[in-house]
């Protein structure tokens, strides 16, 4: 494993110098025209040999956060990195955000990035289809998830918590990171893709997902998409199959006007576009393929950070199980959509564990067209077409000026009087779901179904975490807690409240 690593560090520092050496003598050209353009300048950019190899040094031995971290404190907000002969700029902070997630798809967009999502989700869905019919497929999202849609889910999201706990003890230990993963599968079967997959195709429609997700996120699918690889077979194989089985669904479904479901697949069904045309059965199996890539990884490790960083935190713990008390006191037992909303301090849990241990290190997007920043301190740089822009969340979260102590656990920094993430400098300081123009459509769902796990468990268990408390698994695609997460539990019931 070390030996690989090293051959590979060798080899992308090879790329990396000859990158360099480009750079270097195309900005000494520049340097001698400097009458050139009379817009704001580029922005610092990271040149020479010495400081790539400072760079990847630290890289290789503190990571991705503190690579970048350290060219922050050295450059500021706004600064160049060649990679690989790319040139990469990063902006940090909500002051030069705005264009990054507000910008039009001409002068802004993920470009290739996700070209690898096509063979995965199909060419008639998402980076397979033009800009316009995606739009219009991310409104059946947007549609298919709001707010008004979502109360049906909680009394089915409810009745797979309750039965899957049932079959814990009355004390014992268990792999949290697993059983938050079976469950969240088990959640998704049931609200995104409906009765027929739960009850009758569950296994064999999750075993041919991860099959063709493994197959499609490994690096050499990644790079190279469409080479006949055994690993592209497998994952077309797959794909091939989840469509026949989603297919079925579809047909039998249409066929029999009495089966009105009220589920996601449904609503993806029966989704229109602006002329008129209703989805068809191949752009539904993309669509419900793409949710359930996006939603379900996420939502399990959100579901495992906050149970981490709860059961390390001994008065956020009792914070949470105060308010559950609480709304026992209101409500009694019956949980239901409005009473998930009250639950606004495990919101906040669930919220900062997010912060901290968002889903990507970083976004990127490709640049069009030039655009103009301006910084906290009053700098303005124009980011040329052509560069590829990042937007690192393990930074932009952890802000000072925006989030108090970044590195301690603190839920309350969101709640009334702070709300760190509004007051500290606009609309893009918490981007754990993105934001603007592809901002996550699931966020409200999410929400509901880590707060369904996390009052359940909160309701019916004392827990306590006996391992360590998890590193980041940052070599995922979505960086997850590394190992086992495990945790004792003994049984309970919560009474209303504890002191009156
Ligand atoms: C804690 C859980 C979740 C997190 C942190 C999260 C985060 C995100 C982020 C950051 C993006 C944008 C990615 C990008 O632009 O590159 C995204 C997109 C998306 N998410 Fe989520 N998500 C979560 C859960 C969900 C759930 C539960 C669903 C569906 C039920 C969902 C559906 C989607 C979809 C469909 C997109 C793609 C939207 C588009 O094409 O523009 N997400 N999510
Ligand atoms: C975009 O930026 C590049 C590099 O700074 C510059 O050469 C070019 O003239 C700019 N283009 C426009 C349209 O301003």
């Amino acid at each position: 494993m070390d030996v690989t690593n090293g051959a590979v560090l060798f080899a992308i520092a090879l790329v990396f110098i000859a990158a360099v050496i480009a750079t270097v003598s195309a900005a000494a050209r520049v340097m001698v025209d400097p009458a050139c353009g009379d817009g704001p300048p580029p922005p610092p950019a990271v040149t020479g040999i010495g400081s790539m190899i400072l760079l990847l040094h630290t890289l290789r031995t503190k990571g991705f956060g503190a690579m970048i971290h350290e060219q922050y404190a050295k450059l500021g907000s706004v600064f160049t990195i060649s990679f690989f002969g790319l040139k990469t700029t990063f902006l940090i902070g909500p002051e030069v955000s705005a264009h990054f997630y507000q910008g039009l798809e001409s002068e802004i967009s993920h470009g290739k990035i996700l070209e690898f999502t096509v063979p995965m989700l199909g060419k008639e869905v998402g980076y397979g289809v033009d800009i316009a019919t995606r739009t219009e497929q991310n409104r059946f999202y947007v549609d298919a998830l709001k707010p008004s849609k979502l109360r049906c889910h909680v009394g089915p999201m409810l009745q797979e918590v309750e039965n899957y706990f049932l079959k814990w003890g009355q004390q014992g230990t268990a792999d949290l990171k697993q059983e938050l993963e079976q469950l969240l599968m088990l959640i998704s079967a049931r609200c995104l893709l409906g009765k027929e997959v739960r009850e009758k195709m569950f296994d064999e429609v999750f075993s041919t997902f991860h099959e063709l997700t493994d197959n499609s996120l490994r690096l050499t699918s990644l790079l190279f998409p469409y080479a006949p690889s055994p690993t592209t077979r497998r994952r077309d194989k797959a794909r091939a199959r989840l469509s026949k089985l989603f297919a079925e669904v579809v047909r039998s479904r249409k066929s029999s006007s009495h089966f009105r479901q009220d589920d996601v697949l449904q609503n993806l069904i029966d989704s229109k576009y602006k002329d008129g045309r209703p989805t068809t059965d191949a752009e539904v199996t993309g669509l419900v393929i793409a949710i359930l890539f996006a939603g379900k990884h996420t939502s399990s490790s959100t579901s495992t950070w906050t149970g981490a960083r709860l059961l390390s935190h001994k008065q956020c713990l009792e914070a949470a199980i105060e308010e559950q008390q609480q709304i026992l006191k209101k409500y009694g037992e019956h949980i239901d959509y409005n009473t998930l909303l009250e639950m606004c301090f495990l919101h906040s849990c669930i919220k900062e564990a997010l912060r901290m241990h968002p889903p990507a290190p970083t976004f990127l997007r490709k640049v069009h067209r030039n655009f103009t920043v301006r910084t906290r301190e009053g700098h303005e740089y124009e980011i040329p077409r052509g560069h590829t822009v990042a937007s690192p969340l393990v930074i932009n979260n952890n802000i000072p000026y925006v989030y108090r102590d970044p590195d301690v656990y603190d839920p309350d920094r969101f709640g009334p009087g702070r709300e760190e993430d509004r007051a500290g400098g606009g609309k893009f300081c918490y981007t754990a779901f993105s934001g603007g123009r592809h901002a996550c459509p699931g966020e409200a769902y999410a929400y509901m179904q880590v707060k369904v796990i996390w009052s359940h468990l909160l309701r019916n268990f004392e827990l306590e975490l006996v391992s360590s408390f998890p590193e980041t698994d940052w070599l995922k695609v979505s960086p997850e807690p590394k190992g086992k997460v495990m945790v004792s539990y003994r049984r309970r019931t919560l009474r209303p409240c504890a002191t009156t």
